[in-house]
This record gives C-alpha cells, sequence and structure tokens, in this order.
C-alpha cells in the first residue's frame, strides 16, 4: 500500500494542483496533501483556511478516490513529516523548465534528509502549465475571473477575500 505525500502552499488550491491528486492517486493507494504552514511566503489564506478548501474541491472525487486521499498541516522539515507519516515518495508537479532547476533542489535536499525518500515528479497537464497560486491571487486582487482556473468553491473564496479586504 504505497503513501504519497504531495506538499504544497496551496495558497490557493489550482486545478493544476487537483489534476497532480487525480494523477497521484493512480500511483499511490493513499495521497496525503500537505500544507506548509510556516513559509517564506506570506499567505493570503491560513493554513486552516488552505485546508478547508481543499477538502471541499475534493468532493468533486468519485467517494472511492475520496476516501484515499487525507489533507494535513505541518510545520517544520518535510522530511520528517513524510517519515513521520511512513511515506514512500513526496510527489511534485512540474510544470516546465522554470520549476526544473528549484525543484531538483529541492527533491535532493529532502532525499539527503530521509534517503529512503524519493520524489515523483509528474508533468503538469496541459491546461495547467502557466497556472500557479499567484497569478490566481493577482487576478482575483484585480477583479478577474479565475472560475477557468481553480475549483469554484476556491474561486468564490478568492473574490470573497478580496472584497473582505476591500470592506
Ligand atoms: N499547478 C499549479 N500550480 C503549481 C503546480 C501545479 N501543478 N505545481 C506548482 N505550482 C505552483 C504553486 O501554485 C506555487 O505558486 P506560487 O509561487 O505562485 O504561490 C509554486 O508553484 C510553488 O509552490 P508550492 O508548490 O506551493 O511549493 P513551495 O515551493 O512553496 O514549497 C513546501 C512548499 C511546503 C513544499 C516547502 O516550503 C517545504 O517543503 N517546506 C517545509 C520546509 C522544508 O522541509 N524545507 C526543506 C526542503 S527544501
Amino acid at each position: 500500500m504505497a503513501l504519497a505525500v504531495y506538499a504544497g502552499s496551496f495558497d490557493p488550491l489550482t486545478n493544476g494542483h487537483m489534476a497532480i491528486i487525480r494523477s497521484g492517486l493512480r500511483l499511490a493507494e493513499r495521497l496525503v496533501v500537505a500544507i506548509g504552514a510556516q513559509s517564506d511566503k506570506k499567505p493570503l489564506f491560513t493554513a486552516k483556511e488552505r485546508q478547508g478548501l481543499i477538502m471541499a474541491a475534493l468532493k468533486s472525487l468519485p467517494p472511492p478516490d475520496r476516501k484515499r486521499v487525507e489533507v494535513i498541516t505541518f510545520s517544520g522539515l518535510l522530511a520528517a513529516k513524510a517519515q513521520a507519516l511512513k511515506a514512500d515518495f513526496l510527489l511534485r508537479g512540474l510544470r516546465g523548465g522554470a520549476d526544473l532547476e528549484y525543484e531538483l533542489q529541492m527533491a535532493a535536499v529532502n532525499r539527503s534528509l530521509a534517503p529512503n525518500l524519493p520524489t515523483v515528479f509528474l508533468p503538469a497537464e496541459e491546461g495547467s502549465r502557466f497556472i500557479s497560486s499567484s497569478m490566481l491571487r493577482q487576478l482575483a486582487a484585480l477583479g478577474g475571473n479565475v472560475a477557468a482556473f481553480a475549483p469554484a468553491n476556491v474561486a468564490q473564496a478568492l473574490a470573497a477575500k478580496y472584497a473582505a479586504l476591500k470592506s
């Protein structure tokens, strides 16, 4: 029973992340989506809000798949958390060449901290190569419609967040 950990900031979840989750479920019996609560990035959504958004978005998965995904928040080292969970591998999406150096560096650091924890990269789907969480935040902040790039609940939460910040 392989267990994969898919870690990220998910601020917020995008359709690109959802595609990686769906593909990850073909590789592993269990998938833990792990939200990094501590980050150099100043998040728009709290870790708890990000967790709630991902859990709500996962309702779009068929029930047997949904049961195989867990969403957690973590702080500290990802390698330590994944080892504590007895993960078999880390999962990351690769959108293109721009991601590669950074992702290889992260994979190497994690592998040196946890030698039995390889990182498996999945190529982003054609339609989500250009999506990032910050692009979504920027679009929503300027009143743009993000419905094509994120699950419906995330698009609503982004609009509500920026409306609240403006009021
Ligand atoms: N679809 C859409 N967007 C994607 C994507 C995909 N398939 N794959 C990556 N991205 C985007 C994200 O939206 C994010 O965009 P943003 O920068 O505009 O917000 C960006 O790529 C990369 O962010 P993310 O995937 O969230 O990873 P991260 O680089 O912020 O790292 C952790 C987050 C939690 C994995 C990392 O900080 C971590 O491991 N923290 C623990 C500390 C640790 O162990 N450090 C040592 C390891 S180096």
